[in-house]
């Protein structure tokens, strides 16, 4: 009961709030993106709740259907839009500053694994796991064991694939799988959870700090409409069953807002976060000099001879890992790297090469090695984060 009070309080202010006469607020969003419908319906009712006129900015070619990068988000924030509709965002990938940002979810959206309800599935695609390049996907995909995986363009293509029975199963995010199955009635997916650090997102809104009355607005309309379950009935075809979601992180856990875009990429992108201290990881000082060579040899003409970053993106600091909660694996890593790099020719090296290539990649990023060598063998079991502990 004593909580009522205040919450009354605030949506007393905001309907006492001059909204008369304000212009109405931008609301931008992804044109593209497979929330749009639920997206536009959240708008619609948190607006009305919160006595504010809104108006929809078509931002024409400033995003393509790949998403935008946060920091063209950021950019659009200081410029066109009051705030954005249908940004995923995540606990950890960002380059949106955090404390640029207030961070108002109203859905749960994860990554999903899912087949397609009585789908007759070829021979060839019997096992494999269909996910799409350069998405969440397929860094979720990476942390599963002895499973054979099909990398295709995008989620449409990966939707698609499992529908027609090409692979039997898909991961992907679970919004994408709702647009689906709404414009193909007669498909139906099952769809489980994900359960890597890298499987949880909440739709949300996102506002400039500087707009921090028009975001709290916005924070108390949400909560208004999660009181009386209007958000919950509205939103219920795109949420995934509640016994799955018990691992959500809460609102309030939101601290360092991390996005990616709903197209398909973003997730490769991280930020620094506060400053740790060094850790300790498997390898040991000897593999480190053979790990050098060998990165030089095989992975500097795209990263760079510094891991500085060229075509392929840096592997060394706040670019590459942030500095604490990182969601990547040193596992994962690895098993990343084994399976994907050199770019141009995956997984041509020794595993011991990559073992002493992933040894100097720790060392560079701050690790003291534990001096117990890293054994190809073992290294994609690793479990603990990646962090980066230099600048
Ligand atoms: C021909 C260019 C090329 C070569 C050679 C290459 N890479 Fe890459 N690498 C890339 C590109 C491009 C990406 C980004 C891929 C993506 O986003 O899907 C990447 C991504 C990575 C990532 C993930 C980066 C991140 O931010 O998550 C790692 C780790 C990596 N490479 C390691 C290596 C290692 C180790 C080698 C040498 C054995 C290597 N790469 C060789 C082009 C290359």
């Amino acid at each position: 009961m004593r909580n009522i009070l205040p919450a009354a309080m605030l949506l007393a202010l905001a309907a006492s709030a001059p909204a008369a006469h304000a212009a109405p607020v931008r609301l931008c969003g992804f044109p593209h993106s497979a929330s749009e419908a639920i997206d536009s319906q959240v708008a619609r009712a948190v607006f009305q709740r919160a006595g504010l006129d809104y108006a929809r900015v078509d931002l024409g070619d400033a995003i393509g259907r790949r998403g935008a990068s946060a920091a063209v988000v950021d950019k659009l924030l200081q410029s066109r839009c009051d705030v954005f509709i249908g940004v995923p965002v995540s606990q950890h990938f960002s380059k949106l500053k955090p404390e640029s940002v207030v961070v108002t979810p109203y859905l749960d959206a994860a990554f999903v694994k899912f087949h397609a309800a009585g789908a007759r599935v070829s021979d060839a695609g019997r096992s494999t796991v269909a996910v799409a390049y350069k998405s969440p996907a397929q860094l979720i995909a990476a942390q599963e064991r002895d499973t054979e995986f099909d990398v295709l363009n995008n989620t449409d293509a990966v939707i698609g694939a499992v529908a027609q029975g090409k692979d039997a199963y898909g991961i992907a995010w679970y919004p994408s799988l709702v647009a689906y199955e709404q414009q193909h009635p007669q498909t139906h997916f099952i769809s489980t959870p994900t359960h890597t650090s890298l499987s949880q997102w909440q739709l949300s809104f996102i506002t400039s700090t500087r707009q921090a009355a028009l975001a709290r607005r916005i924070a108390t309309a949400v909560h208004g409409l999660e009181q009386d379950g209007t958000l919950p009935h509205l939103t219920a075809p795109w949420s995934l069953h509640a016994d799955s979601l018990r691992e959500m992180p809460s609102a309030a856990a939101m601290a360092q807002p991390a996005v990616f875009h709903p197209g398909e990429a973003g997730m490769l992108v991280r930020t620094a976060d506060d400053a740790a201290s060094g850790a300790t990881a498997e390898f040991s000082q000897e593999q480190v000099g053979p790990g050098a060579k060998a990165y030089a040899a095989d992975c500097a003409r795209c990263h760079g001879a510094n891991l500085e970053g060229r075509t392929g993106p840096t592997l060394r600091g706040s670019g590459f890992a942030p500095s604490s909660g990182s969601t990547m694996t040193i596992g994962g890593i690895y098993q990343y790297m084994t399976t994907n790099m050199p770019a141009d020719q995956p997984g041509m090296l020794k595993p011991q090469v990559y073992a002493d290539i992933m040894a100097y990649l720790l060392h560079e990023n701050g690790y003291k090695p534990s001096g117990k060598a890293l054994d190809p063998a073992h290294a994609g079991d690793d479990q603990k984060p990646f962090n980066s502990y230099v600048k």
